[in-house]
């Protein structure tokens, strides 16, 4: 297969004008000028847009449906506003989050919280802000939940989150539901829901199950639904607990790669869609009743193709190739490193990087692309259709602008200060031609900030 990553923008929605990558009618060359490299570039249209698609997805199906967007795929508070006026609520994972979401206006009846280790302080804020569900991980974390709720005399509002022990074909690091250190084994279950549905303290919502994180095919959510579901009734059955809710968590893949290549040999390309997930898991759960609530927690569908980053060619240089290859191998070196796309380094994580000030031009020479970074793991690799190598035009050279598509999820989240650069900002593409900051660029005075040194 010809790969050409030129087309796979244009597939993705980007445009050309005056050769230039353009996106929501912006010439991104020049938002690069004005703002500076690196950057990243957020639509206000695209985060709105996947609020709904998901959102409408599964209310065409089954109107009771809660989108709880998982915060920690970007929780920039500017993000979370606007996907909060979209209509979605919010997943947290921490103290930190369940404070964002609240600077962010999310009402408790809004906010589920889930974490394998919460602190006494974090089930503190979450049961005396009264949110939705805390997703209760383990029979200790239960304990500490009542002990809570009981300190505050305010009933908490529970859910149990189950593993239901199904594999699912992603990257290794992203599997939760088959042998994870998340959730309570299937066989403790039953027990566990007693103890919290007796409780006085614990008002008992739901069950909560999380299949992994970019997933690539629909049949792991079948499977664990059909597990989880069935695993309902039992509690009905035997125990005579009724469940108002059922949270079939996150995981909804996006199209890293656009076209035709097989999902299950390579998880960047999505195997299914939001349509395809409700129709395949709704018809399971209604089994249940017609009123059992449906909570979803995607993340990474949600931002994930929200967001361009936008690099600067540093240097250039040429060198030979490895060993047992002749030739020379053209090196660029961009503005941009792990420090702010940790999912390359991390995961081995791919990205479609386009040319932003030749993009009209072929992009048919095999570049390595390295960031900025002293640090020999810093170079763009892998996962990619040319093994080791980027495509860009062959003018390609210090000063041009390259975009690394859909960004918006798990990096502006992971930044770090490594080497004593700064964690970058980021602009939102609003509407009316506006571009608007949402986050600034850290400065010296932040890269010190934290360190103490009057002592000597
Ligand atoms: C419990 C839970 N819910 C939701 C998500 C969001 O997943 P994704 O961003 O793949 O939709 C995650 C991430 O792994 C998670 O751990």
């Amino acid at each position: 297969m010809t790969y050409n990553p030129k087309d796979e923008a244009l597939k993705k929605g980007f445009t050309m004008q005056n050769d230039h990558l353009c996106w929501d009618g912006r010439d991104l060359v020049q938002v690069a000028a004005d703002y500076g490299t690196p950057l990243f570039v957020f639509s206000q249209r695209q985060l709105r847009q996947n609020v709904t698609d998901v959102c409408n997805a599964f209310r065409k199906l089954h109107h009771d449906t809660h989108l709880f967007y998982a915060s920690k795929a970007n929780s920039n508070v500017g993000v979370l506003k606007v996907l909060r006026a979209a209509g979605a609520s919010i997943e947290v994972n921490s103290g930190g989050e369940l404070q964002k979401a609240k600077i962010a206006g999310y009402k408790p009846e809004q906010i589920v919280f889930n974490g394998v280790a919460k602190t006494q302080e974090e089930i503190r804020l979450a049961v005396e802000y009264g949110i939705a569900s805390i997703n209760v991980d383990s029979e200790y974390e239960l304990k500490q939940v009542i002990s809570v709720a009981e300190k505050l005399c305010k009933k908490a509002n529970v859910a149990i989150r189950v593993e239901p022990q199904v594999p699912s074909p992603t990257h290794p690091g992203l599997v939760t539901a088959y042998h994870s250190k998340a959730g309570i084994d299937m066989i403790e279950a039953p027990r566990l829901f007693k103890v919290a549905d007796d409780h006085a303290w614990v008002n008992l919502k739901g069950i909560h199950f999380h299949v992994g994180s970019q997933v690539p095919i629909l049949e792991p959510f079948i499977k664990a639904t059909r597990i989880i579901v069935d695993l309902v009734k039992q509690l009905h059955s035997d125990l005579k607990i009724k469940l108002e809710h059922i949270n079939i968590g996150g995981g909804i893949p996006i199209p890293y790669k656009m076209g035709a290549g097989d999902p299950l040999e390579d998880f960047f390309y999505a195997g299914f869609s939001e349509e395809e997930l409700a129709a395949a898991v709704v018809p399971i759960i209604e089994e249940l009743g017609e009123e059992i609530k449906i909570f979803l927690e995607p993340g990474r569908r949600i931002v994930g193709n929200t967001a361009v980053m936008l690099s600067r060619i540093l240097c250039e240089k040429e060198k030979v190739l490895e060993k047992d290859v002749s030739g020379k191998v053209h090196w660029l070196m961009a503005d941009v490193g792990f420090s702010t796309l940790l999912e390359t380094n991390n995961y081995d994580w791919y990205f479609l990087i386009a040319s932003v000030n030749r993009f009209e031009e072929v992009h048919n020479k095999p570049f390595k692309l390295a960031g900025p970074l002293c640090d020999g793991g810093d170079y763009y690799h892998g996962a990619d259709h040319v093994p080791e190598f980027k495509q860009l035009p062959s003018k390609t050279a210090p000063g041009d602008v390259i975009a690394f598509m859909d960004v918006g999820a798990y990096t502006l989240e992971q930044m770090f200060q490594y080497n004593g650069r700064p964690r970058v900002g980021a602009v939102l593409l609003g509407g009316d031609d506006q571009v608007i900051p949402i986050r600034r660029k850290d400065t010296f005075g932040d890269l010190i900030a934290q360190d103490i040194w009057d002592f000597i």
